[in-house]
């Protein structure tokens, strides 16, 4: 038996300014998802203990509903509208399906696997679960069929995987998931990642950041992102800009140890993010909360709810404030481990 796991991640800035080619720094996070997975000689047999479902499909199956999404990705890109795709994908909870699918196909693989999939990386709150979800089970599946695949491989997977769910993704979630640790994440003119880590220019553990869950998001990352793009662009343009200078400016921010600095750009990002439409009530109050006592917080990933960053140097009083407010604080390593396979138990 094989295991493999990823990390979710974390934007410390530069959602949804990175779908337009700005920079973004990202975490690998202390939550994962983990694959099992046995060989089959014809099926594919999912136990998915995150959803508690279970599914079986012929391995053709998988495939031929891969390659449909995959028409309809690029359907959706000439139109630019993915309403169908998104439709298909999430009215017929054929993510697994697809993502499964597309693996089997870009590997060649004709055989099925007994996959068991677990974690604890919510669903759909900024945290990236989709992306570990597409990075572990490319991992697992690769490894049980021997494709010796190297971690640029394993990463275009897992963006494909996420055009399906999200239709044009930045690229960033899957890089951070793959290659974990801190990572500078921007895109090219030509669409190509360049992906640095920054483990050298910031070696010390990021200290006083706390996470909270605020509510489910009304709608899915595809639909936030497609939202931001269907802008007028004098509003979208210059918070895009705006959030790609400040991570530009939390990248020196950080190495210089300046958290003044550091929550003066959260503020920024997150009135630029509010500006394009993504904040919910819920998350303004919380956030003026910590605001007024020095703190500074934003939601992450897609927002519109999910999950919220917060940045306090008095930890304790951050978790009291967001506490009083009604909510759960935690914390979890940020710059956790890639994309792995796990040791077997001895
Ligand atoms: O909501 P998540 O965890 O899927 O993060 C989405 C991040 C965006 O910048 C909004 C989209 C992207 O592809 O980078």
């Amino acid at each position: 038996m094989i295991k493999a796991s990823a990390p979710g991640k974390v934007h410390l800035i530069g959602e949804h300014s990175v779908v337009y080619g700005e920079p973004a720094i990202i975490a690998a996070i202390g939550k994962r998802i983990w694959v099992e997975a046995e060989k089959h000689p014809t099926k594919i047999v999912i136990r998915d203990r995150i959803l508690s479902v279970k599914a079986e499909w012929m391995v053709n199956e998988c495939i031929d509903v891969a390659m449909q999404a995959k028409a309809m990705w690029m359907h959706g890109f000439d139109e630019e509208n993915f309403s169908k795709l998104f439709r298909f994908i999430k009215e017929g909870r054929n993510f697994k399906k697809v993502a499964i699918g597309l693996i089997l196909h870009r590997l060649n693989i004709n055989e099925g696997a007994n996959l068991n999939v677990y974690g604890d990386v919510p669903n759909g709150s900024g945290l990236g679960s989709s992306s570990a979800l597409a990075v572990a089970l490319t991992k697992a599946i690769s490894e049980l069929y021997e494709k010796e695949l190297t971690n640029d491989e394993i990463n275009k997977i897992g963006l494909d995987i996420e055009k399906m769910m999200h239709g044009t993704p930045s690229g960033g979630d899957n890089s951070a998931s793959t290659f974990g640790g801190l990572i500078w994440f921007q895109k090219d003119e030509r669409g190509r990642p360049r992906i640095e880590s920054l483990k050298q220019e910031i070696p010390f553990e990021l200290e006083n950041f706390v996470l909270t869950y605020i509510k489910k998001p009304a709608n899915s990352t595809g639909e936030l992102v497609s939202m931001v793009r269907n802008l007028d662009p004098t509003i979208r343009e210059p918070r895009v800009k705006a959030i790609g200078q400040a991570a530009i400016d939390m990248r020196k921010a950080l190495r210089e140890k300046d958290f003044a600095r550091v929550k003066q750009l959260i503020n920024l990002t997150w009135s630029n993010l509010s500006e394009l439409g993504l904040s919910i009530p819920e998350a303004d109050v919380v956030i003026k909360k910590i605001g007024d006592i020095g703190g500074a917080a934003k939601l992450c990933g897609a927002c519109g709810g999910g999950i919220m960053l917060a940045y306090h140097e008095d930890k304790k009083a951050l978790k009291k404030v967001i506490r009083d407010a009604g909510y759960s604080p935690f914390e979890t390593e940020l710059g956790a481990e890639g994309a792995r396979i796990e040791k077997p138990q001895v």
